[in-house]
């Protein structure tokens, strides 16, 4: 436990860095990197922005793939994680477009959407580091209570709780929140080199409890971690409060 969220930020955004230091700059076997949105994350997206501005940090050699995306709104919607992450991340680093991957919740398809992201993560050798935040009921990416812990990128039906907690995007109206997602599965998640999953504010108490001590089970999705070899908690005070 860290004391405050912008120390969870500082502390992560060092550890992504020097992830990707280590694994050095190669085109031929870049570094692997999967991310979340939500506002957990926004302070370690900064940080890595700023390290980048600061010239501490490359991410020409670095290759993302997002955890999730709504079903149904464009990669131009303002509320899509398309346009989160090139509004907090991608359009403010030196990463190519080509590098960058998206669920598309528009696809025509969407069970082939799923399965060409999956192959596009095969190709590259799986994820090395996956980035996650946590919902308040211990879903991890979109995969909400009840998930296979066994799951694949696929697509889900959000819970009334998820699209409550997820309304104050859409001017606080959850009738606004799209019912459905595309998400990686627990077992994706589960295959990548390591996990790193942030958790702050009181809020995710419960779910940090859920994911810690509780007994791995597809209620509290993330509780999966527990038997991922090399995974890491990052979390400040607030949300240990029910440990
Ligand atoms: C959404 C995302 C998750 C995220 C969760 C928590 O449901 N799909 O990946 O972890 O929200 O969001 P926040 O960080 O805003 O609390």
């Amino acid at each position: 436990p860290l004391a405050d969220a912008e120390q969870v930020a500082r502390r992560a955004a060092h550890h992504i860095a020097t992830r990707i230091e280590r694994h050095g700059p190669s085109a031929q076997r870049p570094f692997v990197l999967g991310l979340p949105t939500g506002s957990t994350p926004l302070g370690t997206y900064r940080e890595l922005v700023r390290l980048h501005r600061a010239g501490a940090l490359s991410f020409r050699h670095v290759v993302t793939f997002n955890m999730d995306e709504y079903v149904g709104l464009s990669p131009s919607h303002p509320q899509s994680y398309h346009a989160f992450m090139h509004r907090h991340l991608f359009s403010q680093i030196d990463i190519p477009a080509d590098n960058i991957h998206l669920l598309n919740g528009t696809a025509e398809d969407l069970d082939a959407e799923c399965r060409r992201f999956e192959n596009r993560i095969r190709h590259y050798g799986g994820v090395n580091l996956f980035l996650g935040g946590v919902g308040s009921d211990g879903h991890i990416a979109f995969n909400e209570p009840a998930s296979s812990l066994a799951s694949r990128t696929r697509v889900m039906t959000l819970t009334d709780a998820t699209r409550r907690a997820n309304a104050r995007f859409f001017n606080d109206d959850p009738a606004q929140v799209p019912r459905r997602a595309l998400t990686v599965g627990v077992g994706t998640l589960m295959e990548a080199e390591e996990i790193m999953l942030l958790v702050t504010g009181a809020h995710k108490a419960r779910a940090l409890q859920a994911a810690v001590e509780g007994p791995v089970n597809h209620l509290w999705t993330v509780s999966a971690l527990q038997l991922h070899p090399n995974s890491l908690i990052l979390c400040d005070d607030d949300a240990t409060l029910e440990l």
